[in-house]
């Protein structure tokens, strides 16, 4: 079975697969949030990316969907110069970023709601950084103004409401520190697809499989304007939007990936500054 990535749900065929249309796991829901609701989904993802620890880092540490259409992306909005800052990884899964952000002399703190990668990602990075399990829908227990910058890479849209979160990141976030952010992108070929409409902030699940390990997974889809006025809202500033665009290299470097993908937005990637009033 073919690999597939995050958080591009597995098995989703961007020309339309009609067999996986019909898949009963892929389709959307759109839900009435409550507390129940949402920790029952926060125990989901959590179970889910338990299941996909063992084979994170080989099925996502080189490929279209992480690497050229996330983690680069993001490289390209961190500051050149890394050495000595103060970096938290939200998200941090098996630490790929953590890893590469420790290599050029940052200090890394990296965080996530499964245990099994954080144990992961602390083996990998030999005893460099400090990581730990925590649930960004809870307040972090992490200090005020520690950190020069945050890296939240495919997490966000795990969560139905942002306010705690982008709270808790404002709060460790030095003035005028950055938040770099991932997410599927609104109009991505896959939320065309399953939305109810655009505007519609609502819950799609798919299912994935990686190294013959399969999940159901789903995650908030919300418009862009949603996006930005929420963290608007929590006191961020937007400072810079990237919409990854695969070039002719990344189509040739990853045939099977790339195969169907037409040339539309995937990804949306984010940086934004702690505003200086708050
Ligand atoms: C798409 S992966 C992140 C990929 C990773 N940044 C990388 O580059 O390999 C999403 C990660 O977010 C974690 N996650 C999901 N919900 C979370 C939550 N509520 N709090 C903290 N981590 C969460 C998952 O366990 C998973 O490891």
């Amino acid at each position: 079975m073919r690999s597939c990535s995050i958080d591009r749900p597995a098995g989703w065929s961007p020309g339309g697969d009609s067999a996986a249309r019909k898949s009963p796991t892929r389709h959307r829901r759109v839900e009435e949030g409550n507390a129940r609701g949402d920790s029952r989904r926060d125990a989901q993802v959590r179970d889910a990316y338990d299941a996909l620890a063992p084979v994170w880092t080989e099925t996502t540490a080189d490929n279209l969907w992480n690497e050229v259409l996330d983690r680069r992306p993001i490289r390209s909005l961190l500051p050149v110069q890394l050495t000595g800052l103060a970096v938290l990884d939200v998200g941090t899964a098996t630490g790929t970023m953590a890893h590469w952000l420790l290599e050029r002399g940052a200090e890394v703190t990296g965080i996530d709601i499964s245990p099994p990668m954080v144990q992961t990602a602390q083996r990998r990075c030999g005893g460099r950084g400090r990581f730990f399990v925590a649930d960004l829908a809870q307040p972090l227990e992490l200090q005020d103004s520690t950190f020069d910058g945050v890296v939240a890479s495919l997490v966000l849209h795990y969560l139905r409401d942002w306010s705690v979160p982008l709270g808790s990141l404002l709060r460790v976030l030095r003035p005028g520190g950055w938040l770099v952010v991932s997410l599927d992108h609104p109009g991505s070929p896959f939320s065309v697809e399953h939305r109810t409409s655009y505007f519609t902030t609502e819950l799609l699940t798919d299912r994935w499989t990686k190294a013959g390990v399969t999940v159901d997974v789903s995650w908030w889809r919300r418009p862009l304007s949603a996006v930005v006025g929420d963290f608007a809202d929590a006191g961020f500033v937007l400072d810079r939007l990237l919409e990854p665009r695969l070039s002719d290299k990344d189509r040739a470097r990853f045939p099977g990936d790339a195969a169907g993908v037409g040339d539309v937005p995937l990804r949306a990637v984010y940086r934004w500054r702690k505003a200086s009033m708050t």
